[in-house]
């Protein structure tokens, strides 16, 4: 049995099958609308979540399959201190396969030892986000028709944002990828990913915080907001939180192919006006997750194997 709880549980070519899967569908989704039948999907959503937690149900429900949950830990057991693990052993009986969210870092790696059923990191407190990460890369390869020899500007909150980490480890695998990772000084990426991902593989990257300036090198930029909910103070929140605003007039340094994804959900740091620019993409973005979030679904079932699909 096979668990995604980080971006580095596939290969690059698991990965590349996943997400050429993924763009099989999305080209002939009728092929695969009852692949999932009789199957169940379980999501627990021990924090907020709108399109990874419906992503992930739309896809199960275009599969065929069913699914049940809840989206709060409120709602769950957890609120009378039920552990995951108990909890995971429970789910196993209920689902064939489960997606989870939790604020701990590290909450799905303890249900996938106690689980019967695949565990589907759907992100773990400002730790890793896999599935977003299936989501970006199928995006730029759509788009670009690559994911090496890219030139990848991060903006915004890359301490505490989980999809730039889960994206920065997937990325580094291919060859010839540049970063330039764009925050304030206070927002910087963790020292573990400086050290043991991008310095231990000696990849090339630039932390600045100057987005006009590196605009022009991009080959894609990938905004984020900042995590309010994983700040220690509201004052440090509110002097950070508008650090980067992409608009119209910062975009003119753009190239004309440049793509601007975003994860979701936005708050100030894209102005609406960028919405109608050709290069901005992030709804597009949205719907090519639960694409590949229908192919993950499919393998990690066993459902992709010698049935020609
Ligand atoms: C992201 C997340 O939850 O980390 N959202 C998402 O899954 N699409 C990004 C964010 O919340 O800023």
């Amino acid at each position: 049995m096979r668990h995604l709880i980080s971006p580095l549980d596939l290969s690059v070519e698991e990965l590349e099958h996943i997400l050429t899967l993924g763009e099989r569908i999305m080209k002939n989704p009728e092929k695969y609308a009852h692949v999932c039948e009789g199957k169940k999907l379980a999501t627990l959503f021990y924090e907020p979540s709108t399109r990874t937690r419906l992503s992930f149900e739309a896809a199960m429900l275009n599969l065929g399959g069913k699914v049940l949950g809840f989206s709060s830990a409120d709602s769950s057991s957890a609120s009378k201190g039920e552990s995951v693990a108990d909890t995971i052993r429970v789910i196993s009986s209920y689902a064939d396969i489960c997606a989870m969210r939790h604020p701990k870092e590290g909450a799905p790696t303890v249900a996938a030892m106690y689980s019967e059923i695949p565990v589907i990191n759907a992100g773990d407190g400002g730790h890793n986000h896999p599935t977003q990460t299936l989501t970006d890369l199928i995006t730029i390869k759509i788009l670009t028709g690559r994911l090496d020899n890219l030139t990848i500007g991060m903006c915004g909150d890359l301490k505490f944002g989980r999809t730039v980490h889960s994206l920065i480890n997937a990325m580094v695998r291919y060859p010839n990828v540049r970063f330039i990772l764009i925050s304030p000084n206070e927002l910087t990426i963790p020292d573990y990913l400086r050290a043991e991902v991008l310095d231990a593989g000696n990849i090339d990257y630039v932390e600045t915080n100057q987005l006009e300036q590196y605009m022009p090198e991009l080959d894609i930029l990938y905004m984020t907001r900042v995590q309010r909910e994983r700040f220690f103070n509201e004052e440090d929140y509110i002097r950070l939180k508008d650090s980067f605003i992409l608009d119209a007039s910062k975009l003119q340094y753009a190239r004309k192919d440049m793509y601007i994804l975003h994860p979701l959900p936005r708050v100030n740091e894209i102005s609406t006006e960028v919405d109608n620019d050709p290069r901005a993409v992030y709804f597009k973005q949205a719907k090519y997750g639960v694409y590949v979030r229908m192919a993950l679904i499919m393998n990690l079932l066993g459902l992709d194997q010698d049935t020609g699909l």
